[in-house]
């Protein structure tokens, strides 16, 4: 479904300094497919999806959406992004719908499933309130809960749990796989926890520092549904070896 092939991104400072973000970049993402994205910070996974979300333009390569050249954001893709991005004077349930009333997709019962979208992230009762009124980690729920009411077929996750409590992570991510299996959109995911990045995805993108280029990527093969259960695993613990040691070096793996 998305084609990444070969691509480049240079950004320009304000004092004309080039800073190469990421360099020759090739990954293709399957209809329905979990991929997740780790990296040190700085090595351009922010950058990599607004490039797939038509927010920003390629440097050099190309990517491409069935077949056709991404240049501008797509009704078919929502994003979750790294700062929850809500709208300061709108209440919760008018963030969430927000999106499907800016493009004429409401339908009668469009409320109803972002009521009952907000429930399942432990956000009932919340629907009136504003933004300033709830936490960070309540924020970047009604984010998320905002970009799975587009029921978009490929879903963009920039350290979407970055802001919640471990508990509350550990939640929403079995609730995103319940929601992935049931619609099946292919995902993006960018986080920082490997054990998250292996519990979540069918295949996991390792990038190096800046630039950022793909130095491995990890098929994870334990069984769906997954759950926190299965840390314990040969396979979830080869998975994490197998990051880790291109993160911080093959002697920290085996310390580890
Ligand atoms: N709009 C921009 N203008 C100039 N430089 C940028 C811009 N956006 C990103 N960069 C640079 O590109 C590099 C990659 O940034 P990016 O935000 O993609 O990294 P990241 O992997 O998401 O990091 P983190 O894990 O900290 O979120 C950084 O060096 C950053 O300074
Ligand atoms: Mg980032």
């Amino acid at each position: 479904m998305i084609r990444l092939d070969g691509v480049g991104k240079t950004f320009r400072g304000r004092d004309g300094a080039e800073v190469e973000a990421l360099r020759d970049v090739s990954l293709n993402v399957a209809e329905g497919e979990f991929v997740a994205i780790v990296g040190a910070s700085g090595c351009g996974k922010s950058t990599l999806l607004r490039l797939v979300a038509g927010l920003v333009g390629v440097s050099a390569g190309g990517v491409s959406l069935d077949g056709q050249a991404v240049t501008a954001p797509r009704a078919e893709t929502a994003m979750v992004f790294q700062a929850a991005t809500l709208l300061p004077w709108a209440d919760v349930l008018r963030n969430v719908t927000f999106p499907l009333r800016l493009m004429g997709r409401m339908e009668r019962d469009t409320e109803d499933k972002a009521r009952a979208l907000l429930a399942t992230a432990g956000l009932a009762g919340f629907e009136g309130r504003l933004p300033r009124e709830l936490s960070g980690g309540m924020q970047q729920r009604v984010a998320i809960c905002r970009a799975l009411l587009q029921e978009p077929r490929l879903l963009l996750m920039d350290e979407p749990f970055g802001a919640l409590d471990a508990l509350t992570r550990e939640e929403m991510s079995i609730e995103l796989l319940r929601l992935w299996a049931a619609r099946r959109m292919g995902v993006l995911f960018v986080t920082h926890s490997i054990p998250e990045a292996v519990l979540l995805a069918d295949r996991v993108v390792v990038m190096s520092p800046r630039p950022g280029r793909i130095v491995d990527v990890v098929e994870v093969a334990l069984p769906r549904p997954r759950s926190f259960d299965q840390e314990g695993s040969d396979e979830f613990q080869r998975c994490a070896r197998r990051i880790r040691a291109h993160i911080f070096g093959e002697r920290a793996a085996r310390a580890a």
